[in-house]
């Protein structure tokens, strides 16, 4: 194995940065889409998109950025805020510890730095949630540092283009493309070329069929002149996801309230709200009342199964029995558990998968 100084000069012989640069900037600079965190280089906005559009789409990512941006201003705003609120903004965008580790970092920069986020590598990437990726987004596009910003989409441009073959879904692969992108990025404008690289990979070079014919960095691509686009990047499949079955349990009592609790303050869905699940493995509906006894001490009886929901997790899928269920007034104690009436239920932060089952409410 060479080292890895000698792999990345091997890689870049040949290839022209400069020209790749310009060719890349100047398409950016005329193509780019109009989109709210482009307005500025605030780095507190371009804090929130880079969190938000990791893993979610630009076109769903719009709304709530807009709305997030609105509710919660500045730094200041978002650190004063009630961590149900920011999950109640957040609610439906999926992966809700971005939303927690957001708010703990700038309640950091708050209290830490005045307010403004850190310009120095170091200190912004000892913040919660902020990784290799968003340091590099936020240093090159609010501070114009030429700092590398790889995200699988970035991988999937450059591996086009350098003709890489090395599997993206290891570490090594990440740190052998930022190394790469120290050296070709342009020191002139690394705002453009970080946000022309995403652009690129988001308009163009397409995972499925991208379209080389448009590209402004044809001539430099690799992958293209040797009919090999399809073929790259090379990714090793990550292992299917676990199925679990569970009962949901819309339980309403006397007086038309329905029993909500609230997940553990650590793990999936952290802090956000639920209707009682009990997993199916070990119960079935006949021994459904006898669970839920022993977990809520509270006598209830199943009525009838209305729906059946499937939410996909990156690492898990739930598959959702939901089953109406009756109690008397009831005694509840519970430390995380309560009645709500059914106009409040909106007021609580729920997974997307939740919010099906609060629409059987109605
Ligand atoms: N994907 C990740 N960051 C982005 C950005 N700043 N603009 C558009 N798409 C992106």
């Amino acid at each position: 194995m060479k080292n890895k100084q000698a792999q990345i000069n091997d890689i870049l012989t040949d290839f022209d940065s400069k020209k790749f640069q310009q060719d890349l900037i100047n398409w950016f600079q005329q193509e780019q889409r109009t989109l709210p965190w482009r307005d500025n280089q605030d780095p507190y906005r371009v804090w929130v998109s880079e969190i938000m559009l990791q893993q979610t789409k630009v076109d769903t990512v719009i709304p709530y950025f807009n709305r997030f941006i609105e509710k919660f201003p500045t730094p200041e705003k978002l650190a004063e805020a009630d961590e149900q609120e920011v999950l109640k903004a957040w609610e439906g965008l999926g992966y809700y510890s971005r939303a927690r580790n957001l708010q703990n970092a700038i309640r950091e920069v708050v209290s830490d730095y005045g307010g403004k986020v850190p310009e120095n590598a170091d200190e912004l990437a000892s913040l919660k949630g902020v990784g290799p990726y968003t340091k590099g987004a936020i240093l090159s596009i609010a501070y114009d540092k030429p700092e590398p910003a790889v995200d699988g989409n970035v991988m999937r441009v450059l591996s086009r283009i350098l003709h890489i073959e090395d599997d993206i879904a290891k570490q090594s692969t990440k740190k052998l493309f930022e190394a790469i992108i120290r050296e070709v990025i342009s020191q002139e404008d690394p705002s453009s070329f970080n946000q022309g690289l995403m652009e690129l990979g988001a308009i163009v070079c397409t995972p499925k069929s991208p379209s080389c014919m448009l590209c402004p960095v044809q001539e430099h691509c690799r992958a293209y002149h040797e009919g090999a686009e399809q073929k790259l990047p090379v990714k090793t499949k990550t292992k299917k996801q676990k199925k679990i079955p569970y009962a949901a349990l819309l339980i309403t009592n006397d007086e038309g309230e329905v029993l909500i609790q609230q997940r553990p303050a650590d793990g999936l869905l952290a802090n956000l709200w639920e209707f009682p699940m009990a997993p199916l493995e070990d119960i079935d509906q006949e021994h459904l009342p006898h669970w839920f006894f022993g977990e809520y001490g509270m006598k209830i009886t199943p009525e009838k199964t209305v729906d059946h929901i499937k939410h996909v997790f990156s690492h898990l899928i739930w598959e959702l029995e939901v089953i109406v269920c009756t109690t008397g007034k009831g005694r509840l104690d519970h430390p995380r558990a309560k009645f709500v009436a059914i106009e409040e239920l909106e007021e609580y932060p729920f997974p997307v998968s939740h919010q099906k089952i609060a629409k059987h409410c109605k």
